[in-house]
């Protein structure tokens, strides 16, 4: 439909010069724009070249009549609906009229041709070309925003994979330094200061607890460097696998809030890649997190294992039950971001509340494996 012509134009197919002029004249004076064909075969040629609002086509005429051309008009795909109106001597009869009809055309009027009634049936196919003009535009249009739409969606989603696997990787680069140079220059210290204990005569009290003082500093300063490189990437889900760092963060997550966790986790590793370990790692601990701040839960319940060839793991605590409005919020970002997490694996997360019965969240993340 690309080659629709923003002006409606009408094709005049008659045989006789003085008809075609009449008739010219007569359109052009109403304003429409007029092409003029002197024969069947000069009608199909027009047809091929562009689109016309309504045809008015005589019906005898020499070689390719115009029931043939109507026809054919009719046969292309581009022509289909066409209007065309067949004009006519008063002396064809009905059966004529018929074999016009069965041609294709949409109106039958007969020789001498009252002006009014022709303008005012060109007028109706005029505004009627127009008006499908007019939507197949706005049908364009909606398409190529639609298409525009669904890019700057895919071109979002991937950077927003990006951002996460780089954010990932720069927690674990960062806590590898700060576990290793950190880490190393504590020990060092603690090394020093051992030896500058040893040197120090006993009778020297206040240097000796000085020292004892300075010895719980560093083992305190040790233990936060250990606790930040472990909140950055921790060191159990790239040593041990999935199910130990959940039962490791779930551990961790009781001491904290108080909120008792019962873990059902598989006993055999799970064969898993580093991505899918970290997507699903990550969803637990915002999950956890989500539970500690809104759920007013006194237990969770998790449970992990491999379905159909698919990870499952379903977080369940006995708290208010999450809002479903809350669910599919926008305004719920972390929702949104464990909902991204999975979308790569072709993953997905379900999220169920209960009015004081609590929530139940269900991940699942295709494996990949063949
Ligand atoms: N376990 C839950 N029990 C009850 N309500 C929940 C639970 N988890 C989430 N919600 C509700 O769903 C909302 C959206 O959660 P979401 O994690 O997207 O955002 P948030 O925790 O409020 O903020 P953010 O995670 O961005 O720091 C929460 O504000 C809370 O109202
Ligand atoms: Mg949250």
């Amino acid at each position: 439909m690309d080659s629709v012509l923003s002006q409606a134009c009408i094709l005049v197919v008659d045989d006789d010069r003085k008809n075609r002029v009449a008739m010219e004249e007569l359109l052009q004076s109403s304003g429409h724009c007029v092409v003029l064909a002197e024969s069947g075969e000069d009608a199909l040629r027009c047809v091929l070249k562009q689109d016309f609002a309504v045809i008015l086509m005589d019906a005898r005429m020499p070689g390719v009549d115009g029931f043939t051309a109507a026809r054919t008009i009719r046969e292309r795909e581009r022509s289909r609906s066409t209007p065309i109106i067949f004009l006519t001597g008063a002396y064809e009869d009905l059966s004529s009229m018929f074999r016009g009809y069965e041609a294709g055309a949409v109106d039958y009027m007969i020789k001498p041709i009252v002006p009014e009634v022709l303008q005012f049936k060109i007028s109706v196919f005029v505004d009627l070309y127009n008006k499908n003009f007019e939507l197949t535009r706005e049908i364009a249009e909606r398409r190529r925003v639609e298409e525009h739409l669904r890019t700057s969606e895919e071109n979002l989603r991937a950077l927003a994979a990006h951002l996460q696997s780089v954010r990932e990787e720069e927690g674990v680069r960062i806590a590898r330094e700060i576990h290793d140079e950190l880490g190393q220059a504590l020990t060092g210290l603690k090394m020093d200061l051992t030896w500058v204990a040893k040197k120090l005569p006993p009778d020297q009290k206040t240097l000796v607890a000085k020292t004892g003082s300075m010895f719980d500093l560093i083992d305190g300063t040790i233990q936060s460097v250990r606790k930040i490189a472990t909140r950055l990437r921790p060191e159990v889900l790239d040593e041990l696998g999935l199910a130990p760092a959940i039962e490791w963060q779930a551990r961790e997550f009781q001491k904290r809030s108080g909120i008792r966790c019962r873990l059902s986790l598989p006993a055999d590793a799970l064969v898993l890649d580093r991505e899918r370990s970290t997507a699903a790692f990550r969803i637990f601990q915002e999950l956890l997190t989500n539970t500690a701040r809104h759920a007013n839960a006194t237990r969770i319940d998790v449970a992990m294992r491999v379905d159909s060839g698919a990870l499952v793991l379903e977080v369940e605590d006995n708290g208010k039950g999450i809002d479903g409005a809350a669910t599919f919020s926008p305004k719920s970002l972390g929702l949104m971001g464990m909902r991204e997490r999975v979308l790569p694996f072709g993953g997905a997360i379900e999220i169920a509340g209960m009015k004081d019965q609590g929530t139940k969240v269900r991940v699942s993340i295709p494996l990949g494996l063949k």
